[in-house]
């Protein structure tokens, strides 16, 4: 049987030594703050058996990450009509870019790079009564954990400085892709963004994709068809133009975020988080891609 935690324990004992551990991001003033030496990681197998190493136990900024979060809540409610206003292709492109949008006429190439989450954030203020908080509940419930919460001062930082958002949300405005006030879904969407969370509690939320929809406590969330579709799209789309490597090199879908966090699934297997804050030039976590590189390598593990 394979013994988790001692592969993630020299995974991260292997990684300590690197010298380039990559850039804190700095576009948002907050997450610069960020000591670069940090690194956790979290492994909860399909039997709820948990493996820690590091500081796994560290709330970090999950970032794009909430993307895969905002969508699944999206997807329950209102089903494939989602397809109608967000195309599920791989970008190729930066999470921020805005030329694909201009030329494919304000539908976002797919949910997970920012246009698309936008438009995920409008159907969510759409149809929620209150969505910050229904959101933060349902990332509570499927985690059985109240104590995650918002950064206020991370959502704060980005509202002064998200300029490239803002010019997103305003684009897709203007092709009539949003249907709420422009302030009021990038409010929603810096906060989904801000929310903390460590490995531990991302690795538990992310437990119903490698789960067939079910979350820790047996409730259904998602059917089959959607985990395989978000699945599908983490895999594809969940790192940008760093996808094809992503697979290439670990073979699990994941989902990065600029917090430098990582999480990760093996369908029926396990669910899997890094922390590294530094990042690599394409905004994805430097040691958070060896390290899970080196544990599908390890494990002989992937979905191929
Ligand atoms: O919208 C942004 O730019 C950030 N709130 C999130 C970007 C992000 O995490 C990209 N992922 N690697």
């Amino acid at each position: 049987m394979l013994n988790y935690q001692e592969i993630i324990e020299t995974i991260a004992s292997d990684l300590k030594g690197v010298k380039d551990k990559g850039t804190v991001a700095s576009y948002i003033p907050e997450l610069s703050k960020i000591d670069p030496n940090k690194f956790g990681i979290h492994l909860v197998d399909a039997h709820m058996n948990r493996f820690s190493a590091g500081d796994a136990e560290e709330l970090f900024s999950i970032q794009s990450i909430s993307k895969v979060l905002s969508l699944a809540k999206c997807f329950a409610l209102v089903g494939d009509s989602i397809w109608q206003r967000i195309n599920v292709e791989p970008s190729g492109d930066p999470f921020n870019h805005l030329a694909l949008l201009e030329f494919e006429n304000g539908i976002p190439r797919n949910p997970l790079i920012n246009a698309g989450a936008i438009v995920v954030a409008d159907i969510l203020v759409s149809n929620l009564e209150n969505p910050k908080a229904q959101f933060l509940d349902f990332i509570r419930q499927i985690t059985n954990d109240d104590s995650i919460a918002f950064n206020e001062k991370v959502a704060d930082s980005e509202k002064k400085t998200g300029y490239h958002n803002i010019a997103a949300a305003n684009l897709l405005k203007s092709y009539g892709n949003l249907k709420n006030d422009v302030d009021e879904v990038l409010d929603f969407y810096f906060h989904q963004c801000a929310i903390e969370m460590n490995c531990r509690q991302l690795a538990n939320a992310f437990y119903l994709f490698m789960n067939h929809g079910k979350c820790q406590s047996g409730k259904t969330h998602l059917n089959i068809n959607q985990v395989k579709r978000i699945n599908a799209l983490m895999l594809t789309c969940g790192f940008y133009d760093e996808a094809g490597d992503f697979a290439f090199e670990v073979g699990l879908p994941g989902k990065s975020g600029v917090g430098g966090g990582i999480a990760a699934v093996l369908p029926d297997k396990f669910a899997v988080v890094t922390w590294s804050p530094g990042l690599n030039r394409k905004g994805n976590s430097k040691l958070g891609m060896q390290a899970l590189e080196k544990l599908t390598t390890k494990t002989s593990q992937s979905i191929f």
